[in-house]
């Protein structure tokens, strides 16, 4: 097995790690428990809002026997501060086995892992990363398709503030998609420092339509309103585009339509009951993808 101690950013992952992840992920499948890190603590230090990676990271410590203390704070905590942050970091690493950070911060994850030797996963910090959620939106295409490879994406929405966005591009990278497009106005287009990174083809463009008969994937963001430095840049740019069913039809037939979610109304209702609607069991796969990403970083660990 590829061990790696923290999981801070897709740029640090290798193919052969994610690949590892996939399979065990298979293995779990969407019921299966195991009491193979039975006895360990994960510490679920949660600094922003969350739904979906806050409870499948609880439940997939749960399944594989862990036990999870969990912090939720709000805007407000004096935890945003730089230097409560390594002392929570320092106090976390005392009660646990593996940090699981999520912060309003960019480069909060790489801080923290600097403090502790304990593994820090990263689940989300700021407008940067969100490494996680990129190994499952991956797995979800592997489901669709069978593979990863050889397929044209289409990342759409907020490609400057939305961390999942960037952590799927950087992903990316260890695989060889033909062709991604990146999707956005003008405003909300991808900063050249991750730019920089991009090994494969890419085309800028500002409409799903311009690319929708070539698209296997489309990969549908939501605009990221609490990254805006004022409420009016935000009002100008939130509608900038809707999947709707029209949109849905455009795809190619065998195309599916993915979203980290929540969605706020950049992907119609009435595209859910299309079969190329993907994001609801993309989000399933969250428990399995984040029980094999525990045992990849902890398993190997003594006790
Ligand atoms: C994303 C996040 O928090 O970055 N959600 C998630 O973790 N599934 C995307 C978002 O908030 O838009």
């Amino acid at each position: 097995m590829i061990a790696m101690p923290d999981v801070i950013s897709s740029l640090d992952i290798g193919r052969e790690w994610v690949e590892d992840v996939f399979g065990i992920a298979d293995a779990f499948g969407s019921g299966a428990e195991s009491s193979m890190l039975s006895g360990r603590m994960i510490s679920l230090a949660f600094f922003e809002p969350s739904t979906r990676t806050f409870a499948s990271f609880d439940v997939a410590a749960k399944k594989l026997g862990m036990n999870t203390t969990s912090i939720r704070s709000s805007g407000e905590s004096s935890i945003y501060k730089g230097e409560s942050l390594s002392d929570t970091v320092r106090m976390l690493s005392s009660y646990s086995d593996c940090i699981v950070l999520r912060h309003p911060n960019d480069g909060a994850a790489k801080l923290a892992s600097q403090i502790t030797d304990k593994p820090v996963i990263n689940a989300g910090d700021g407008k940067h990363e969100h490494p996680t959620q990129s190994v499952i939106d991956l797995y979800t295409v592997r489901k669709s398709f069978g593979k990863v490879d050889g397929l044209t994406y289409a990342i759409a929405g907020d490609l400057r503030y939305g961390r999942a966005a960037h952590s799927l591009i950087y992903l990316l990278t260890k695989f060889n998609p033909s062709l991604v497009y990146l999707v956005s106005p003008p405003q909300l287009s991808l900063r050249d420092d991750y730019k920089a990174y991009i090994n494969y083809e890419y085309e800028e463009c500002e409409t799903i339509s311009d690319a929708a008969d070539s698209i296997d994937v489309l990969y549908v963001t939501r605009v990221q309103k609490e990254r805006f430095p004022d409420d009016s840049e935000y009002e100008r740019v939130r509608n900038s585009y809707v999947v709707d069913l029209d949109t849905a039809e455009m795809l190619k037939d065998n195309a599916i339509i993915m979203h980290p979610l929540p969605r706020v109304g950049e992907i119609d209702r009435a595209v859910d009951s299309s079969g190329k609607a993907k994001y609801f069991e993309q989000a399933s796969y969250g428990v399995a993808v984040r029980m094999a990403i525990f045992l990849k970083v902890i398993g190997g660990r003594d006790g």
